[in-house]
């Protein structure tokens, strides 16, 4: 009989061994004259876990870690023999940290090879597709729309209307334009779609296309993702060959394809119209809206630019019904988020779950703490551009319009925690030092306001009039807010705002009063 083993592909997993672990599980059964099948698949996004290895057996998949390359060869033993082994998690379907999460985007990966269609539509991949093709593109349209599916690359525009602008807009050529820049810190959700269920996206996009009358896309990815851009290339390639993507999509009159680009890296290239401009071959700068996108895009030609994981939510919105997404969350969020667990945390990885979980609840339970023990003293939600949220804040529903009344945002979804050894004026002034060197020149307040903002900053550090420094630094941050072009100068005093505001004392002022909060 031969054993089958699934073993991740993922960059996570690489970074803590996956590889040689895979290479040392197949010497261990050539000696052991184990007759063995590896599947190499995405993560399950438990990365205190990886390298995580399951074993099929008729109970379902049974799942070790985290595996060293040294524990092969027992390893190995104990799952010919189903014996028992300390590494041994259990039925990976039963693991309490994956048993609790929604996985509606995130219900293939770690579980198909990546990089075969059949096994996509084995489980149930194309059906999405297939559903799009029956309905029409106006109704496509519509069912994004009704399923209230927000953007998921950080501003949280509506995925529908914008589809429905690219629709209305006549035009020779339309685009579709995938944002795999993913800037944010502590984010791989995206890496993790690319690299563990590529044909979500590829399938997500050519609906997209088929909506709005595009036959041309590109997946625009980060240069430190070359393990995505790999898999993606692959993935595509396989979709032409399986008339995913080509003249006729879906055996239909629709013709769509893509290509990958990969970027050269800025974080600002990661906004939608720096990164047109860096599609085109110019560098990186934001261009000034309108017109939008939508109806001025690449090239000059109307265009759908949408993160990765608003165009992976889209096959399952279109199979199963808008109203079966939308029914998940709270308010105007719909549907889950992948949420990203980073920073010191015990329990770091990908954690998608319905909106409306609090903050509290994702780091003190979900997460189990910092990794080092200490005390949680911060978490910077929604990238380097959001608020860093004290505990006294940790009721927040994560929840776009929650989040934004309280002055922070969620972005992304990336969650990054901070022990109590942080020091927060540094963390204030590495905002503005980020904002610095990150931001593309374009406006005044963003380019040299950044560079004011670090000197301020410093000067209250060192307790030079700090009452007066410290209202200049909020003027300042009043400054860029309101009169940046884009949110790169627009959200950067959320970060200092906030550490100024809940960490006074790291500044050299009085702490706030807890009854205050
Ligand atoms: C400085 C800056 C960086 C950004 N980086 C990213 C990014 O890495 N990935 C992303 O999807 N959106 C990013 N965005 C948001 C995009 O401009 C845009 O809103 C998004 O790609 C639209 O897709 P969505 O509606 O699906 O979220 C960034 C925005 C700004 C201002
Ligand atoms: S805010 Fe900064 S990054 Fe954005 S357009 Fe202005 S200079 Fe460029």
């Amino acid at each position: 009989m031969t054993l089958r083993l699934y073993i991740p592909i993922d960059a996570g997993a690489l970074a803590v061994g996956a590889e040689e672990v895979a290479a040392a599980i197949r010497a261990a059964a050539a000696r052991q004259a184990v007759a063995l099948d590896i599947v190499r698949t995405g993560s399950r996004g438990l990365y205190w876990l990886e390298p995580m290895v399951e074993a099929q057996t008729p109970a379902g998949r049974i799942a070790y870690g985290p595996v060293a390359a040294d524990d092969a060869e027992g390893l190995l033993r104990a799952i010919a023999t189903d014996g028992p082994h300390p590494l041994r998690l259990g039925r990976t379907d039963d693991l309490p940290w994956l048993k609790r999460q929604t996985r509606l985007t995130f219900a293939r990966c770690g579980v198909v090879d990546p990089r075969s269609l059949a096994d996509y539509r084995a489980h149930d991949g194309c059906r999405g597709l297939a559903r799009a093709l029956s309905l029409g593109p106006e109704a496509t349209v519509e069912a994004v729309v009704q399923s209230g599916l927000r953007g998921r690359g950080g501003a949280g525009f509506p995925t529908g209307i914008k589809w429905r602008t690219a629709a209305q807009t006549q035009a020779p050529q339309k685009y579709i334009v995938c944002n795999a820049d993913e800037g944010d810190s502590g984010t791989f959700a995206d890496r993790m779609i690319m690299e563990g269920d590529p044909f979500v996206l590829i399938e997500g996009m050519a609906i997209a296309g088929i909506a709005v009358g595009a036959t041309k896309g590109y997946v625009y990815i980060r240069s430190e993702y070359p393990h995505a851009a790999a898999t993606m290339e692959a993935a595509i390639a396989a979709a032409r060959q399986g008339g995913l993507l080509g003249d006729r999509v879906g055996d239909s009159s629709f013709a769509f394809d893509m290509e990958v680009r990969v970027g050269a890296g800025a974080y600002v290239c990661g906004e939608e119209t720096s990164l047109l401009d860096s599609l085109e071959g110019k560098r990186g700068l934001v261009r000034a809206k309108p017109p939008l996108p939508a109806h001025k895009g690449l090239f000059g030609r109307p265009t759908v630019v949408n993160n990765v994981l608003s165009f992976a939510a889209v096959p399952l919105i279109l199979d199963k019904g808008a109203a079966f997404y939308r029914d998940f969350g709270m308010g105007k969020s719909r549907g889950t988020m992948p949420i990203q667990l980073a920073g010191n945390i015990k329990h770091g990885g990908l954690f998608e779950t319905a909106f409306g979980i609090t903050l509290g609840e994702l780091v003190d339970d979900v997460g189990g703490g910092t990794r080092s023990g200490r005390p949680v003293r911060a978490v910077q939600v929604g990238g380097p551009l959001g608020a860093y949220f004290p505990r006294a804040l940790f009721d927040t529903p994560f929840d776009y319009e929650a989040f934004a009344a309280r002055e922070g945002l969620i972005g992304h979804g990336g969650i990054v925690v901070f022990d109590d050894t942080v020091d927060m004026a540094k963390q204030a002034r590495f905002a503005m030092e980020f904002c610095a060197i990150e931001s593309c020149g374009k406006c005044t307040p963003c380019r040299i306001g950044s560079t004011r903002g670090m000197e301020v900053i410093d000067r209250i550090i060192r307790n030079e009039n700090r009452a007066a420094n410290t209202a200049l630094l909020e003027d300042l941050c009043h400054t860029l807010k309101f009169g940046s072009l884009c949110a790169l100068g627009g959200f950067t005093p959320y970060p200092v705002m906030s550490a100024l505001t809940y960490f006074p004392e790291d500044f050299g002022a009085p702490p706030r009063l807890q009854a205050a909060e």
